[in-house]
């Protein structure tokens, strides 16, 4: 496949800001359909719903409440593409370092949002499954977490994976103890630990690696996401805040990545 150019994938960007350039877009996204590849595992981190609300002059808890909007839409739609995993970040290890009030905010909201919605996953063969240290928080959140997962554990639609107290260090840490403990207890060689050895004992064990990573809002960093599995991801920073995000801001995200040439190390194929 011939790489597309950088100045094409500037133009499927650019589709989000300028007016009518809407239908154009579905027109360029139309023509890439034939080469584009639907990533198998998309990751997102959902941010900037702290901007959206001080932009709109509204409490922070409103922009997240906001923000579990584009969640359910997003989580459709990527039922809908048949895509086979999507990995979201909800909630950090780091976030606990916001205040009370906005923790307790985002602590309701886990509540609110599988009471509304776990219904329609479940109905829909999505498959849930919570990255993070369930352990650490809250028993009611933990509980409903807990319930979601076993409720859920053997659909086999969509894998949908929820971080929740999540951190990407402390993943790798876990990873490590555990390992540690096998080799501890002779039931493993220190020389015969590979990487799917590490790969079994993240929380994303069977998995496939991420494909496409999302950050929305304009950052560009990890945030200590999936720091193992994104090795080889590609990366899309979308400028719209989180609660903004659309499903054609998805489709432009997936456009670009179909787009994009992995090499993975290597060189592409002569044509
Ligand atoms: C992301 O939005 C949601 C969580 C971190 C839970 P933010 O709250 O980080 O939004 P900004 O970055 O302040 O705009
Ligand atoms: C990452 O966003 C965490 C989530 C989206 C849940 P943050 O807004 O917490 O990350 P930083 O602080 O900008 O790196
Ligand atoms: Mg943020």
């Amino acid at each position: 496949m011939a790489a597309i150019s950088h100045e094409f994938e500037n133009q499927i960007h650019a589709g989000k800001t300028e007016a009518g350039f809407g239908c154009y877009m579905s027109e360029r996204i139309k023509a890439l359909e034939p080469i584009a590849k639907l990533p198998r595992h998309v990751a997102i981190i959902m941010d900037g719903n702290g901007r959206w609300a001080r932009k709109h002059k509204l409490s922070i808890s409103r922009g997240h409440r906001q923000g579990t909007e584009t969640l359910r839409e997003i989580i459709r739609h990527t039922d809908d593409l048949g895509i086979q995993a999507l990995s979201l970040y909800a909630f950090s290890t780091e976030n606990w370092n916001r205040s009370a009030e906005e923790v307790g905010a985002l602590m309701q909201l886990i509540l609110d949002f599988f009471a509304s919605e776990i219904d329609e996953l479940d109905e829909k063969n999505v498959r849930i499954l919570i990255l993070g240290d369930k352990a650490g928080l809250p028993e009611k959140q933990r509980k409903t977490l807990e319930e979601a997962e076993r409720r859920t554990g053997k659909n086999t639609g969509l894998r949908l994976n929820i971080a929740v107290n999540y951190g990407g260090r402390a993943e790798l840490v876990k990873a490590a103890r555990e390992i540690a403990e096998l080799v501890k207890a002779g039931e493993l060689a220190a020389e015969d630990i590979t990487e799917e050895t590490l790969s079994d004992h993240l929380y994303t064990r069977g998995l496939p690696d991420v494909d496409l990573l999302i950050r929305t809002s304009g950052e560009m960093r990890l945030s200590n996401f999936l720091l193992y599995q994104n090795a080889y991801a590609e990366f899309v920073f979308p400028e719209k805040l989180w609660p903004d995000f659309t499903p054609e801001d998805y489709d432009r995200a997936l456009a670009v990545f179909g787009t994009r040439d992995r090499r993975f190390g290597g060189r592409e194929k002569e044509a």
